[in-house]
């Protein structure tokens, strides 16, 4: 049976200039290099400069996935972007990037699911393409959380960092298998319980103030293993696909142990998954992205390939994406 399938045609990424090493937090606050690493594998992540803001970082990502897929913005018809740090608490981050792009038509709107906004958003895209509200997407995810962090918390503030991605989807008729390119299947959930667990103890309608970032992190890490695999399963089994047949495993970058943890119990080849965290931080709703455009750069995603997507974040959220590439 014939089935409208968004198909991949580019992507794109920037990230601020600014590199900051562990050892450049030793002098902040008291941790260490070797603490990092250990913990969490990161060993770098970018800051964005006075000046650089998350629509900013997302118009240089968006342009970037325009220019690889060979077309303008007056080819897209919907941008879509996952944020928690928006420029402002409105207009949408997406709106100030359509504005950027010169783009005067179609929709823009943001998408609020924490680290896993990307997954969120490459939903809420794929069914407007799949029902033929647009053609073709710009979907973005970009943060600058270095503006949430408590500088003054050892606990959270060596671990995150800013940057942006992108991806302009196609809609294209496929056969309905998933020998075809495209999104094959997407797999959403939440669980507002969860809220302490992560969170920002701020906002417009209860402090007044941004807020600074919150995370229990042992809990979130004894969570993050078993809600991966629950929808990583969840899209092998809606498109009759498994681990063997993967090419790539793109997860939302928070922690190398994580991400080794949950590779292990799916199944999939370490060879296969991945990793930028080590550089990039845990830059939220960018990391799969990022990682994404990564991997395109250096010659290992490569048309035709089999690749998850999965992510945890604040709420929590949690989620993942098959796509053909
Ligand atoms: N430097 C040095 N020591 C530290 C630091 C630091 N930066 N941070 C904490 N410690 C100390 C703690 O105080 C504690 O000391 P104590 O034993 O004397 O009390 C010790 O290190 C161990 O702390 P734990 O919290 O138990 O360390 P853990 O091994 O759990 O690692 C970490 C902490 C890295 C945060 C981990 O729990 C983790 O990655 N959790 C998941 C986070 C995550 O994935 N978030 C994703 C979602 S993000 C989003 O949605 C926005």
């Amino acid at each position: 049976m014939m089935k409208v399938r968004s198909v991949v045609r580019g992507c794109g990424s920037y990230l601020p200039p600014k590199v900051v090493p562990n050892a450049d937090l030793e002098g902040i606050v008291a941790t260490s290099d070797e603490w990092i690493v250990q913990r969490t594998g990161i060993r770098n992540r970018h800051i964005a400069a006075e000046g650089e803001t998350t629509s900013t970082l997302g118009l240089a990502a968006a342009k970037a996935a325009l220019s690889d897929a060979g077309m303008t913005a007056d080819d897209i018809d919907l941008i879509v972007c996952a944020t928690s740090t928006p420029d402002h608490t409105f207009p949408s981050t997406a709106t100030m990037i359509q504005a950027g792009l010169g783009m005067h038509h179609g929709a823009a709107f943001d998408v609020q699911a924490v680290c896993t906004g990307f997954v969120y958003a490459v939903a809420v895209a794929d069914k407007f393409l799949a029902s033929g509200s647009a053609r073709r997407a710009l979907v973005i995810g970009a943060e600058t959380f270095s503006r949430l962090l408590d500088w003054t918390d050892r606990t959270t503030c060596v671990l995150f960092g800013d940057g942006a991605g992108a991806i302009v989807l196609e809609a294209q008729e496929g056969t309905g298998t998933s020998a075809d390119r495209g999104v094959l299947t997407t797999q959403l959930r939440s669980d507002g319980r969860y809220r302490d667990k992560l969170y920002v103890d701020g906002g417009p309608g209860s402090t007044g103030t941004t807020g600074h970032l919150r995370m229990e992190g042992r809990e979130v890490f004894r969570f993050a293993v078993g809600m991966v695999t629950d929808v990583v399963e969840a899209a092998f089994e809606a498109t009759g696909t498994s681990a063997e047949e993967l090419d790539w495993f793109v997860p939302h970058q928070a922690n190398k142990r994580i991400i080794d943890a949950s590779a292990d119990k799916l199944g999939i080849a370490r060879e296969k998954v991945v990793i930028t965290v080590d550089r990039h931080g845990n830059t939220s709703a960018a990391s799969i992205p990022l990682a994404l455009d990564v991997a395109s750069r250096d010659g290992r995603l490569k048309r035709g390939d089999l690749v998850m997507l999965e992510a945890i974040g604040g709420g929590f959220t949690w989620g993942s994406a098959l796509i053909r590439w």
